[in-house]
């Protein structure tokens, strides 16, 4: 146990207790302070019933979305060797918001995330022929962890061997870097620097064959997309699309490995495996990210002033009783299942199809190789937490494997 925290008054989303249970401190929350605040962090309110969260998501006029992490970044706007960045769309506001999303939305469709299925699963084959010839296995580090930096690394049309460079500099964003500027600005720099080359090649070349290449070649009212734009669209696809699906796979292989019953039943009815993700996706939503409130107001009896931080708790959204029949029973075949893992409105995930796709093949090929795994006994499970939650490491004994 940390220190003890009063919750309603004081939550803080990087204590220990919150990233490994957080799901009694939202009830809590839910009952006695619906929409609670912290001074921890520069301050933040947190709304945690699934009406407030989804509404003040589709309220981007109120909550706007030029800062969406919780620890501010240390450097002023435009101070990186690149002049301005932005991470458009997530952490911009209308108009720019609407042409940056439309520029990203057709890499992601279905027809498109169709086409990268194979590619995958052939990736998570090579990866289990690894897995399933050992006794023991960390699912998160050897398996989890793997996947989605390859997938993005060909979207974007870099070399694969990137993978570990991207996975680091994402560590370093996201997780430790959170409460770290110094190395948030260091995995900026280098990720920079890197995307920087792959522009300039692309310029030259004219290839627009690869994600890199639709933002060099494309534009906007006539105007070439600026450096800083494509390099910040570069550097969010890598982060949000990286962190966020293998805290997913994580979490479905956690509780795949700590529930037996749920394991089995998906071995003997594998098409159950795409409800199962959404259950998934609901029960340990991975991703909570900031809005800055525009004007002093009251919201829902809270008074709030302009520039104050508010986190978009979708995580707890989905596990509110108003909403969801037992919420904090993991039910793989549920039939009512509106989650808002991907969040709500405006900047509801762009990559949603292909996160599915990803959580779905690398289940199916995890438990088609090994459909019997547990977790090892005393075994510590790591979990990284603050705005993304995922287990970082799942150490399992493989009881089963097909093909060794
Ligand atoms: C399980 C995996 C994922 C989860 C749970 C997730 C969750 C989310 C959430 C909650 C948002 C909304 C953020 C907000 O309202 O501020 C979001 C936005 C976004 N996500 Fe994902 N995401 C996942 C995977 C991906 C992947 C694979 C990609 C792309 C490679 C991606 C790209 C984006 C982008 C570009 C946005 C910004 C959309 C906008 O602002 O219009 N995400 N994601």
């Amino acid at each position: 146990m940390g220190e003890l925290i009063d919750w309603t008054t004081a939550f803080d989303i990087f204590d220990k207790d919150y990233i490994e249970n957080p799901f009694e401190i939202w009830d809590t929350l839910r009952n006695e302070c619906p929409i609670a605040h912290t001074d921890k962090w520069g301050g933040s309110w947190l709304p945690t019933k699934y009406d407030t969260v989804t509404k003040m998501a589709r309220e981007p006029e109120l909550f706007s979305s030029r800062e969406i992490l919780v620890v501010p970044p240390a450097e002023a706007p435009g101070s990186g060797a690149y002049g301005e960045t932005k991470a458009a769309p997530i952490s911009v506001d209308a108009p720019m918001h609407t042409w940056t999303r439309r520029q990203l939305l057709p890499a992601f469709s279905p027809r498109a995330v169709d086409e990268l299925e194979v590619f995958t699963r052939a990736w998570c084959r090579e990866l289990m022929d690894g897995i399933a010839a050992r006794p023991t296995a960390d699912a998160a580090v050897d398996y989890a962890q793997q996947i989605p930096a390859q997938v993005i690394a060909t979207m974007l049309g870099v070399p694969t061997s990137m993978k570990d460079t991207f996975t680091k500099w994402v560590r370093w964003s996201l997780e430790a870097g959170l409460t770290n500027p110094e190395l948030r600005i260091k995995a900026r720099a280098e990720l920079q620097d890197f995307f920087m080359g792959e522009i300039i090649k692309r310029r030259e070349s004219g290839t627009k064959t690869d994600l890199i290449g639709e933002l060099v070649h494309a534009d906007h009212d006539g105007e070439p997309f600026p450096d800083g734009l494509i390099l910040g669209m570069c550097g969010l696809l890598l982060i949000a699309g990286v962190d966020t699906t293998w805290s997913g796979i994580g979490s479905s292989l956690w509780h795949l490995a700590t529930n037996k019953e749920d394991r089995e039943r998906l071995v003997q009815e594998p098409e159950l495996i795409p409800s199962a993700v959404e259950e998934f996706l609901r029960a340990y939503s991975p991703v909570t990210m900031a809005r800055l409130v525009n004007n002093d107001m009251e919201y829902e009896g809270c008074p709030m002033h302009a520039g104050d931080r508010v986190l978009m708790a979708f995580p707890a959204a989905n596990r509110d009783p108003e909403h969801f029949e037992n919420p904090d029973q993991v039910i793989i075949d549920r039939e009512h299942n509106r989650h808002v893992a991907f969040g709500a409105g405006i900047h509801r995930c762009v990559g949603s199809n292909l996160a599915r796709m990803e959580m779905r093949v690398a289940i199916e090929e995890f438990l088609a190789r090994v459909p019997d795994f547990e977790l090892i006994e005393d075994a510590e499970v790591t979990w990284a937490g603050g705005q993304v939650r995922g287990p970082r490491t799942i150490p399992v004994r493989i009881n089963k494997s097909i093909g060794h």
